[in-house]
């Protein structure tokens, strides 16, 4: 395994450089990540580069048994370009240019600023050539940022062009008649600029594929470049489940292993976090990296809270259970100056160590003891989620209902599982689906024709398929399709929606479960409700008062050798996991171990050996019965029934 911090030896005097390498040794640390934000420091004037301080860095850790990640400095790029360049800089929505002082304020179209790019990322790749304690690199830092410039703009009406061929064609495809936005030529089309009110839908879509195509460029130029001198393995530190500015899988795609970025601020949802780490892992379906764990309080005008004590061990044993063959913590030491100087990491301004560098040597210690074990060990699911991107870009200009969100109603889907201890993939592209039991594809909004096709066929084949409200209902393009919902899916499940309401926050809507296990269970619904008719399905549970008395609300069909389940509404969590763990066992998924609520339990398996990660999430002492007599690794004892768990304790079985 990897264990270390993100390390900034550009903040501090040289002198101290030792000093961190050996604080980091004697806690176990084999690696760090350096360089991604040091432009300046690295050619402090256009085209004269200084790597020494770099390479003297690098030389020290290594000394110490520490490699590093070298992270392209491309998101900060230093005034000397940003002023004298100006077309550099990114231009937002309302076409204000952003000006210099912060961070990813450059448009990755620029040719300016890719030049500029080009000659940091081959000036440093060079100088690294062949370092031993190089251990790989970092491509720039968490995209997201897009861009509205008219350089973009102009590409983008190249790659409509590309798309589309003729203007005929793009009018068909984005109903362009609708308010006059017919185009008699190319030039005159827009980005989803700033109007008098929301961007036309089909064009918004575009734009965000356009966007995610622009980073996947700027990606592959970067990996180019690097391939020149190294072969080392190349990643891109990712945000998890929430953000959906661009595609990350065009930019995993092309990645040697992907890693993440996990912040859990506050009671951040243990939910939420497993998430991130199922869909980190699924980019390209194997184990993964943390880049930057949470490790202190941090924020930029505010200070978050800090870590409880042992929540630090907590996330780090999460992310292992889940697939981290690296934890590396953001970051050494909280920064005298800038932006960042509240964003704690492992040490505090004065440099000592201190009790979270307690919990994260002791962390180390413990995992010291088994970590041979988890070679070759990774997660195996019979549960897919599928994440879509076309469907999260068009809900970013049309929510559907202010209270929708695609990320929550993902999440409350998987927490079925996740409470139930079942393991899943998330996975971002198409993809075989006949290994998996249960694929769930929350809010489908986008469906293409060749997404429907796979689906089909992934029931008729005998698989077990879970949608929900606002699935199947725009096309490729985001037209609406003119038939009834859910569009191309009606026939797998046997149902089409007669009417929907998009309800009120403050409106008390229920249901009431009439099958199997939800039988007798009511909920209180909101976000969507669809009212069914049923042609083929069974009834699971229908309406109970509020707008839609006695319609059928959520149904499962059987179609072909499969079954498909429609929820035409969002119901109350208890409600969604219980419903969830009857479709799991209905389609006869391996269920975990049952464990109190909040207490995660999650396997690690690889030829002969498997490892189940117990963690407890809640700040109480929980209890969990253990199935077979086995042996804890952490304290090396023998567990026969039961094992008690401290507050966000864990123990890791085999
Ligand atoms: C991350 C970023 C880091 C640091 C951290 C704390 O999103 O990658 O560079 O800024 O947040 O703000």
């Amino acid at each position: 395994m990897r264990f270390g911090a993100d390390y900034y030896p550009e903040h501090w005097p040289e002198e101290r450089w030792e000093t961190d390498a050996r604080m980091m040794k004697e806690a176990g640390f084999n690696i760090t990540r350096l360089a991604e934000f040091a432009w300046v420091k690295m050619e402090p004037r256009e085209g004269e580069f200084d790597f020494d301080w770099l390479l003297r860095a690098i030389n020290i850790l290594n000394d110490h048994g520490i490699q590093s990640v070298i992270g392209t400095p491309t998101a900060t790029p230093p005034a000397w370009l940003c002023i004298n360049k100006p077309s550099v800089m990114r231009v937002n929505e309302q076409r204000q240019q952003i000006t210099f002082g912060n961070r990813q304020q450059s448009c990755i179209n620029q040719p300016e600023y890719l030049e500029a790019c080009d000659h940091i990322i081959e000036a440093l790749a060079d100088a690294m050539d062949g370092n031993d304690g190089v251990y790989g690199w970092q491509i720039d830092n968490e995209f997201w940022a897009p861009c509205y410039c008219d350089e973009c703009q102009k590409l983008f009406q190249k790659w409509l062009q590309e798309k589309y061929g003729t203007l005929q064609a793009l009018e068909a495809a984005w109903g362009a008649i609708f308010w006059s936005q017919t185009y008699t030529d190319w030039r005159q089309i827009p980005l989803p600029w700033a109007t008098s009110g929301a961007p036309n839908p089909s064009l918004a879509l575009d734009y965000r594929r356009f966007i995610s195509d622009s980073y996947e460029s700027f990606t592959k130029r970067q990996i180019k470049l690097i391939r020149q001198y190294s072969d080392k393995p190349i990643t891109h530190n990712f945000m998890g489940i929430s953000p959906d500015e661009i595609n990350y899988q065009q930019i995993a795609d092309h990645l040697d292993f992907a890693s993440w970025d996990n912040y859990p601020f506050g009671s951040a949802d243990p939910a939420m976090i497993a998430a991130g780490h199922d869909i980190t892992r699924g980019y390209l379906r194997k184990n993964f990296w943390m880049m930057e764990q949470m490790s202190g309080p941090g924020g930029w005008g505010e200070m978050s809270a800090s870590p409880r004590p042992g929540r630090i061990r907590e996330w780090t044993y999460q992310a292992i259970a889940r697939g981290a063959d690296a934890m590396i913590y953001f970051r050494w030491r909280v920064c005298r100056s800038g932006t960042e100087q509240y964003w704690h990491g492992i040490l505090n301004h004065d440099g000592a160590t201190n009790r979270r560098y307690s919990e994260i040597k002791r962390t180390r210690d413990e995992l010291l003891k088994f970590e041979d074990l988890l070679e070759g060990t990774t997660v195996k699911a019979e549960v897919a989620f599928l994440n879509d991107y076309d469907s999260r870009f068009a809900f970013r200009y049309q929510k559907s209902n202010s209270e929708l969100s695609y990320v929550k109603t993902l999440v409350s889907l998987y927490k079925g599982f996740f409470e139930n201890n079942i393991a899943v993939d998330i996975l971002t592209k198409d993809a075989d689906l006949s290994g998996y039991k249960v694929v769930v594809a929350p809010a489908h909004f986008v469906l293409t024709k060749k997404r429907a096709a796979l689906l089909k066929d992934y029931v008729q084949n005998g698989g077990t398929l879970v949608m929900t409200y606002r699935s199947a209902v725009k096309d490729a393009t985001g037209l609406i399709f003119d038939e009834p919902l859910p569009g191309l899916l009606q026939d797998v499940f046997g149902v089409v929606v007669k009417e929907y309401h998009s309800p009120e926050a403050s409106e008390e809507n229920m249901i009431w479960g009439s099958m199997g296990e939800i039988n007798g269970h009511t909920s209180r619904v909101n976000v969507w409700l669809d009212l069914l008719e049923l042609r083929g399905a069974e009834v699971m549970a229908k309406y109970d008062g509020g707008f839609i008395s006695y319609g059928v609300a959520i149904t499962r069909n059987s179609f072909g050798k499969g079954k498909a389940y429609y929820i035409g509404t969002q119901p109350e969590s208890d409600f969604m996991i219980t419903l969830m763990d009857a479709v799991a066992k209905d389609a006869g998924v391996t269920l975990g171990i049952p464990t109190p609520q909040d207490v995660e339990a999650c396997e690690r398996v690889g030829e002969g050996k498997k490892l189940t990660f117990i963690i407890n999430h809640t700040e109480q002492t929980q209890n969990v019965s253990i199935p077979e007599p086995c042996t804890n690794l952490i304290t090396c004892e023998a567990i026969e029934k039961s094992l008690t768990i401290d507050a966000y304790g864990v123990a890791v079985l085999k």
